[in-house]
């Protein structure tokens, strides 16, 4: 029997990652004044997203979760959350073609500010400081100061939260991605890329589909579904005097969500079964994320599920596995299995990014392209063999031309890293690498799908 809940009952477990504010009064100030705003989102988009993440848990969709690993204050325009956005609508264009069912679309994007850390310090020339927490916490600047756990700063979390999901819900509803649109930038980028001839093909298909959908009389002025989409949000629920600060009990349902995002996630390294980061996001009725990396064992994994989803339900929990892109043969397979053989009703996605950090000279972090895409090919592998659905891609990545990941069409190289490095935490795909990535993953899916249709109409 696990205690009864309550938004504060987290307070009571042992907490990793947690700041240390030198000035609870300001805290406690803080905290109340957010529990007087207006929440985020409503629990009735929880619900729907819910639903469609339920979809994915049973093989009839495919989800996207993408964006900056660390969101920053500095970079609070319009322009780069466009952009973002725009990259993250292009990849879901074709998944959705190559995996021929709706595509689940949420961006690490508005509230993505908290960032879990391996080590407490950093060393910089002999210097040793806190380290760099994400800009809901402390500065990312390397001084005494800026490294000070803040709370004001969750206010301005709050507030840039705000005003980007405004942004983003009047792009998804209000034209910007309309798939004609959408599709007219794919074929820009197809173009472009040096690797033109694979991914042709593709972007030739949609586009007869697109004609052949017109010729129906299904356009952007006579459909909707083309001319908007479904747009979610989600971050990682580090900060918990912040989430549950933006906890609210839902008019219509008398339940408690979190309304700081649609979609909350439980990191690796804070998803011990009796830890505070479980038992708060248990006691909230929105659809959870929860980290699985390649230490997670099969008999935890299942008592971590039944605790975040006793009653079973399609699309509460999805498990974002991040191993790695060389042990995910041997660490994913048994966790799979162990969720078949009890019958848990999970989304399962790839988190290709998170295991596959290496230290590059200059003491630069990045990632190889290949090692991503080695990663998610491993993961379709590991489904396929085990007749489970391979349920989505998360990824980090920006909508700019950043350096950051090695690898990729237009061969970035270590050398080229310093030209554009900008992220504030983990290196990101750029745009022209992530919609690579989306490419070919669509044409692996496309691949597997027609490979599997023959065996199912001779059954
Ligand atoms: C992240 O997604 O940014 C992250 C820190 O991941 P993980 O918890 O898997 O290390
Ligand atoms: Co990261």
């Amino acid at each position: 029997m696990t205690s009864t809940w309550t938004p504060t009952s987290w307070r009571a477990r042992p907490i990793r990652q947690a700041p240390v504010y030198p000035d609870p009064a300001a805290l406690a100030g803080v905290e109340s004044r957010l529990r007087t705003y207006p929440p985020l989102v409503f629990a009735g988009e929880a619900r729907r997203l819910k639903a469609g993440l339920a979809q994915a848990a049973d093989g009839r969709a495919f989800v996207l979760l993408g964006g900056d690993c660390a969101e920053s204050y500095a970079e609070f325009t319009a322009n780069i959350l466009r952009d973002s956005f725009r990259v993250l609508l292009q990849m879901a264009v074709v998944l959705t073609f190559g995996a021929s069912v709706p595509v689940v679309k949420m961006g690490r994007m508005a509230g993505q500010y908290a960032k879990p850390r391996s080590s407490d310090t950093e060393t910089r020339d002999g210097q040793t400081l806190p380290s760099y927490r994400g800009d809901i916490i402390n500065g990312p600047e390397f001084t005494a100061a800026a490294r000070v756990p803040d709370p004001a700063r969750m206010e301005t979390g709050y507030f840039q939260a705000a005003a980007k999901l405004n942004l983003l819900r009047a792009f998804a509803s209000g034209g910007y991605a309309d798939l004609h649109e959408v599709h007219r930038w794919n074929l820009g980028f197809v173009e472009r890329s040096p690797l033109a001839d694979r991914y042709r093909d593709l972007s030739a298909r949609i586009d007869e589909t697109l004609a052949f959908m017109a010729a129906c009389g299904m356009t952007s002025a006579t459909t909707r579904d083309l001319r908007e989409t479904d747009f979610y949000v989600a971050h990682e629920a580090l900060l918990l005097p912040y989430e549950q600060a933006l906890a609210r009990v839902d008019s219509t349902t008398g339940d408690w969500y979190g309304c700081s995002a649609h979609f909350l996630w439980i990191g690796d390294r804070t998803r011990q079964l009796d830890g505070a980061h479980v038992e708060f996001l248990r006691g909230l009725g929105n659809p959870l994320g929860m980290k699985v990396g390649p230490t997670q064992e099969a008999d935890d994994l299942l008592r971590l599920i039944d605790r975040l989803n006793p009653a079973n339900e399609a699309g509460r929990l999805t498990l974002i596995a991040r191993m790695g892109a060389d042990k995910i043969a041997a660490r994913l397979p048994p966790l799979v299995r162990a969720v078949e053989r009890e019958g848990r009703k999970v989304v399962w996605i790839t988190d290709p990014m998170h295991g596959n950090t290496v230290t590059a000279a200059g003491n630069l972090k990045t990632r190889s392209f290949d090692a991503i895409l080695s990663e998610v090919r491993g993961f379709f592998d590991i489904h396929a063999a085990e007749g489970s659905w391979a349920g989505g891609v998360h990824v980090e990545m920006t909508g700019q031309d950043v350096t950051e990941c090695i690898g990729g069409a237009h061969r970035l190289t270590e050398a080229d890293l310093g030209q554009r490095y900008e992220t504030f935490c983990d290196p990101r795909l750029n745009a022209e690498q992530s919609l690579e990535l989306a490419f070919l993953v669509a044409a692996e899916l496309k691949r597997r799908r027609e490979a599997s249709a023959p065996a199912l109409a001779a059954q």
